[in-house]
């Protein structure tokens, strides 16, 4: 039998999407796999997630070599070490009902030779997966966010390194706030979901964190960081979501313009609350936007790994013809679910297990409910 995999990247970049690719390739091609199973196998990777397939003419060779690459082992081999992806990526909807262009797409795959594809992306990109497969299509989806807001999956490559990177940078600022006895805003991503505030926040001991599952009073932050001066400490550390919101308003965006999800550029907040705290506390304050820098560099050895596992699931699922699944990590295991289940709903952070509303911070109870009592 003959298979030829279509891979690609969608929505927001980030790290661990190299190594996916490079273990869907390697795993795909594993002269084992063709030895044992009698199986042929090429992997095709195209350009800029679904931009690719919809902008491609497959009757003429240079647009098929623009839009597509063939891979094989030794073209993926050191992908695995940097962040990005080299096969590029968009935020085309080709279900954008402004300019449906979906037949097109499913045209091309068909153009292609395409007998699977593997999807790497987060909920855009996965829900243009799930109604491709609703179309026939021979789907399977691999998880990545920075953002981790992907529902039934305790993991989406890049939110590792994006972690690593908010410490790191907290960290730097630290010292440059010591010294002047400033008060830092750090505004991170996470559009929905606060995980990265709240994770890099905790982890790099943040006194404030501010998150988009809990709308903040500014009166309220500025008492607390001005009981924290009173108790001696000489700086501040304010850690804000881009999604998070003042009580009673609206979202900040960077600009109005909406991309083919409908999603407005989300930026800003941590200016304005540097303002407010500033003229509130009296304290000199500075704000920092960490944007795109928490979506680069190497990646994390978890996002490699993980990025190596994923890729090797998708391709277990494609040959056992198990399409409309999304590959997962779920209780410390690599699994898989429906696709429909991975974007039905986001995974947010739950203020009742992980965010204390009265100290604006992570809770201070950390065992599960109900534990085994001895
Ligand atoms: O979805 C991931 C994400 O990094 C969000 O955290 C952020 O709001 C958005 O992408 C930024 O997108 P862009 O790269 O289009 O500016």
């Amino acid at each position: 039998m003959h298979h030829k995999i279509g891979v690609l990247t969608g929505g927001g970049d980030c790290a661990g999407l190299n190594s996916a690719v490079k273990w869907v390739t390697k795993t795909a091609l594993d002269p084992y796999l063709a030895a044992d199973k009698g199986l042929s196998v090429e992997v095709i990777g195209v350009r800029e997630g679904w931009k690719g397939l919809v902008e491609l003419d497959p009757v003429d060779p240079e647009s098929v070599a623009k839009w597509t690459q063939p891979l094989d082992e030794l073209a993926v081999r050191t992908w695995d070490r940097y962040g990005g992806t080299n096969l590029g990526t968009s935020r085309t909807n080709p279900f954008n009902p402004k300019n449906d262009q979906s037949r097109r797409c499913v045209e091309n795959i068909a153009a292609l030779g395409l007998t699977s594809i593997v999807a790497i992306g987060g909920e855009d990109t996965l829900s243009v997966a799930h109604k491709l497969y609703n179309l026939g299509q021979k789907v399977v989806g691999i998880p990545k966010t920075i953002d981790r807001d992907l529902n039934a999956t305790d993991y989406t490559l890049g939110y590792d390194t994006a972690l690593n990177v908010i410490i790191e940078e907290v960290d730097r600022l630290r010292t440059t706030a010591g010294s002047h006895n400033r008060l830092f805003v750090v505004e991170v991503m996470g559009r929905h979901a606060g995980w990265l505030a709240l994770e890099g926040g905790q982890a790099s001991g943040a006194h404030i964190i501010l998150i988009p599952e809990y709308d903040f009073e500014m009166g309220k932050v500025a008492d607390l960081l001005t009981r924290r001066r009173e108790a001696g400490v000489r700086y501040d550390i304010v850690v804000v979501s881009e999604g998070a919101k003042i009580r009673g308003e609206g979202e900040v965006y960077l600009s109005d313009k909406a991309d083919g999800f409908g999603h407005k550029v989300l930026g800003g907040i941590g200016a304005g609350v540097a303002k407010d705290l500033e003229r509130l506390t009296g304290f000199e304050t500075r704000h920092v936007v960490l944007s795109h820098i928490q979506r680069g560099g190497h990646p994390s050895a978890r996002d490699r790994l993980m990025g190596r596992y994923f890729g090797i699931a998708a391709v277990d699922l494609i040959l056992e013809e198990d399409f409309g699944r999304m590959v997962a990590y779920k209780n410390g295991e690599i699994t898989s679910i429906p696709l429909k289940q991975a974007i039905e709903k986001l995974y947010v952070v739950d203020l009742e297990r992980h965010y204390d509303v009265d100290r604006y911070n992570g809770r201070r109870s950390s065992l599960a409910r109900p534990h085994a009592k001895a």
